[in-house]
């Protein structure tokens, strides 16, 4: 492989770091912040595997200054993170908690006064417990608390933000929330996921319209997960599987709001949704996106099984010969990345895609000061190869940014996965750059080129 090199990126190549509150933030209950659904699930709710919670994480509430300083200093232009939504309205309607929002104004001001450009998502996965309560997103209702909520963000950053999200990931949020169970709230309910489903696309609009209404010049996306299926077999059942997996799980929230309506065809389940549609609402979820973000970690297997209402069945292939795998059991397929982007591109509807997460967990030690980690290098550098061949093919592709800064909390998999560049010592909270961060900082030009 020819070494990558930043120019042929191009100049106006955003290179980022990506984050979500709960996972780095801690200071879950501080300064009025009212409960999250992950605070409920971490507290008894829910299983996380090794038992850990967000109630500290990586304390960035405290540390977000260093963390800026280091982030610029490892030669990124830009940081996305994630408002809590409970920080900011702690019962998620109503009344506004200025300490909460005034942390994010900070939060944008340090970015900026560091020359890193602030990419903020609205929701990235920690609804208030006490929208919960009331129904969560298995409430129609949730469509006017989130443009309330919007609103409040819009209105409190919108003078020094541009680029908006307004989403990471609705399928893995719903899949693991409201289906399976996995995640916060922990619900198990195929009633409640199609309602969700809907309700998340209605809010996606609703989120969109109300940045557009109140911050003059935004750019408005949203960010995806596309994990392709590999068939499990040549034959027609299996590939009916594959499309009705996509259709599920990449296609469900971006094909309506392209006007495009829900792929029943393909995943004939979705038809469920039906119940919770209203008239005027094909329009509702209509999005006239700037951008979209485009997410990647792994492929999956997928087999036709006579599972009720799926057809299907995927998981993990875990080829250790053929493929590394990574500390989650997640397969190292770069080439998957350069499908996605090329998938995203063929709607041709969204003018220009960026690549909001991509990374690797591993198992890093510390040995005499340093994090080696090579395979966390030759992560990155496989995928950017890939993301550089999709934008040489003309594929408008127009950044970057790696899950994650930090080491931080991985939801239900707990402190245990580390996907950082920069190492977390959870007992003491001391950062430290692992090889793969220096990598970065070459290739970037930034100030932290490897040590000796
Ligand atoms: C993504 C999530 C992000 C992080 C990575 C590893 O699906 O958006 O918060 O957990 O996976």
């Amino acid at each position: 492989m020819t070494a990558l090199r930043r120019e042929d990126f191009g100049e106006d190549f955003t290179w980022g770091v990506a984050h979500a509150a709960y996972q780095v933030e801690g200071a879950w209950d501080a300064d009025g912040k009212g409960p999250s659904i992950w605070d409920t699930f971490t507290h008894g709710g829910g299983r996380v595997s090794d038992r850990t919670t967000g109630d500290v994480a990586c304390e960035f509430y405290d540390r977000y200054q260093d963390d800026l300083s280091l982030v610029r200093d490892l030669g990124f232009g830009a940081q996305r993170f994630s408002i809590s939504w409970p920080r900011v309205l702690p019962t998620g309607t109503g009344r506004v908690n200025r300490a909460g929002l005034d942390f994010y104004s900070r939060l944008v001001d340090a970015c900026l006064e560091r020359g890193v450009e602030p990419w903020v998502t609205l929701y990235h996965w920690d609804l208030p417990e006490a929208l919960h309560q009331r129904g969560g997103w298995a409430s129609r209702d949730v469509v006017d608390w989130f443009g309330e909520y919007t609103g409040v963000v819009a209105d409190a950053l919108g003078d020094r933000v541009t680029r908006w999200m307004v989403f990471n990931e609705p399928s893995s949020f719903l899949l693991a929330g409201y289906l399976t169970g996995v995640h916060a709230p922990g619900v198990r309910s195929l009633n409640k996921f199609m309602a969700a489903t809907h309700h998340v696309n209605l809010a996606q609009a609703r989120g969109a319209q109300v940045l557009r209404d109140r911050v003059p010049g935004a750019e408005v996306g949203t960010t995806h997960i596309f994990t392709p299926p590999d068939v499990a077999g040549d034959s027609p059942r299996h590939r009916r599987a594959a499309r009705a997996f996509e259709a599920l799980v990449n296609r469900v929230h971006l094909e309506p709001s392209l006007g495009l309506g829900y792929p029943t065809d393909d995943a004939p389940l979705l038809k469920r949704i039906d119940r919770y549609r209203r008239d005027g609402d094909d329009q509702a979820v209509l999005v006239d996106w700037d951008f979209l973000g485009v997410q990647y970690y792994q492929r999956l297997a997928v087999h036709a099984l006579p599972v009720p209402g799926l057809g299907f069945l995927p998981w993990p292939r875990r080829d250790h010969k053929r493929y590394d795998i990574t500390a989650m059991g997640w397969e190292v397929n770069p080439r998957g990345l350069h499908e996605v982007l090329h998938q995203f591109h063929a709607y041709g509807k969204v003018p220009k895609l960026y690549v909001t997460e991509n990374g690797a967990a591993y198992p890093d030690e510390v040995v005499d000061g340093r994090v080696h980690d090579p395979r966390r290098i030759a992560y990155y550098e496989a995928h950017l190869a890939q993301v550089l061949k999709a934008k040489q093919e003309g594929v408008p592709v127009h950044g970057y940014f790696c899950w994650s800064y930090c080491d931080n909390f991985e939801w239900a998999a707990g402190l245990r996965p580390r996907f950082g560049l920069v190492h977390v010592d959870y007992a003491t909270q001391a950062r430290l750059v692992k090889d793969s961060g220096h990598w970065f900082s070459a290739l970037l030009g930034g100030e932290l080129a490897p040590p000796g």
